[in-house]
């Protein structure tokens, strides 16, 4: 069988909806290229992922919460002459509790991740992809991003910038050949919740998510061309709701589901 001419870039493939996005985006035949900081984990997945099937699976242990990463991660790869079709712009992580008890440090961090890397990678692989005249770009936001979210309130404005940015990209890229979908996943059983620290919520078990759904639900909104996507029906529900009601209740229903019991 000969191999798969179509790559596709993961970051934040070391655990939950990277490797997730991974294990898809193999099923599907592409060639892979995984980012975060844990190689161990990662080069386990390729094991996996290249068992029985004629795809190239490469690792790269980077940390992306660094000035000047889009430029140095479309080097790195193109270097290696591969061009990226497919790009998950996945990798964040949040922060709960009230901001000012977090170390600044760390929110800085967290922004740099969550929106400046996402920024600079969109920027250079999209690049890329335009000049090509064809590629496609899945950038994961949350459903916290839908509205002011207390205990999170760094994170969720992060997560607006992903979404805001992805739907305004969708429209730009659209006529030159590229397809941008912005994909705001609900509370998910990932490494989410041991990261961000919060214990979760009655609400947030009674509603949470498998990774897997969530991932076919957002490559099939790309395949789709769709500008965005909420998946699970009780999250559509909830990011909808918000059309009926003023931003003062918005945040204060949010602040409700956050809070610890
Ligand atoms: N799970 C949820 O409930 C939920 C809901 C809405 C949105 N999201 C979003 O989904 C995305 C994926 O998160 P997840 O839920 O799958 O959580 P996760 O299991 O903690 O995965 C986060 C991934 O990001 C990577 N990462 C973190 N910091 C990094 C850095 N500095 N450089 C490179 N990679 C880094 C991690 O790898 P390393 O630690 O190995 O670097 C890991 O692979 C995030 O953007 C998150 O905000 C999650």
């Amino acid at each position: 069988m000969e191999k798969s001419p179509k790559w596709a870039l993961v970051t934040g493939a070391s655990s939950g909806f990277g490797a997730d996005f991974a294990r898809a985006l193999a099923e599907q035949g592409y060639n892979l290229v995984l980012v975060a900081r844990r190689v161990e984990p990662m080069e386990e997945l390729a094991r996996e992922l290249q068992q029985g099937r004629q795809i190239s699976v490469k690792v790269l242990g980077m940390d992306l919460a660094r000035p000047g990463i889009g430029i140095e991660l479309l080097r790195r790869i193109t270097e290696e002459g591969i061009a990226i079709d497919t790009l998950i712009s996945n990798a964040g992580f949040g922060l709960f509790g009230d901001f000012i008890d977090q170390p600044l440090a760390r929110t800085l961090d967290m922004l740099q991740l969550n929106v400046l890397a996402l920024t600079e990678i969109t920027h250079a692989f999209g690049g890329a992809m335009a000049r090509r005249g064809a590629g496609r770009i899945l950038l994961v936001a949350s459903i916290g991003g839908y509205q002011a979210t207390p205990t999170y309130a760094a994170y969720s404005a992060s997560k607006s910038y992903v979404l805001l940015f992805g739907e305004a990209l969708h429209e730009e890229l659209k006529p030159r050949g590229v397809t941008v979908t912005v994909l705001s996943p609900g509370i998910t059983a990932t490494e989410f919740l041991k990261v961000s620290g919060q214990k979760a919520t009655r609400y947030q078990r009674l509603v949470m998510m498998r990774s897997r759904p969530v991932v076919n639900i957002g490559l099939r909104a790309l395949a789709n061309k769709r500008a965005s996507i909420v998946p699970g029906w009780i999250n559509a529900v909830t990011a909808f709701s918000n059309r009926f009601m003023p931003r003062s209740v918005q945040r204060k229903v949010a602040f409700s589901l956050m809070r610890n019991d």
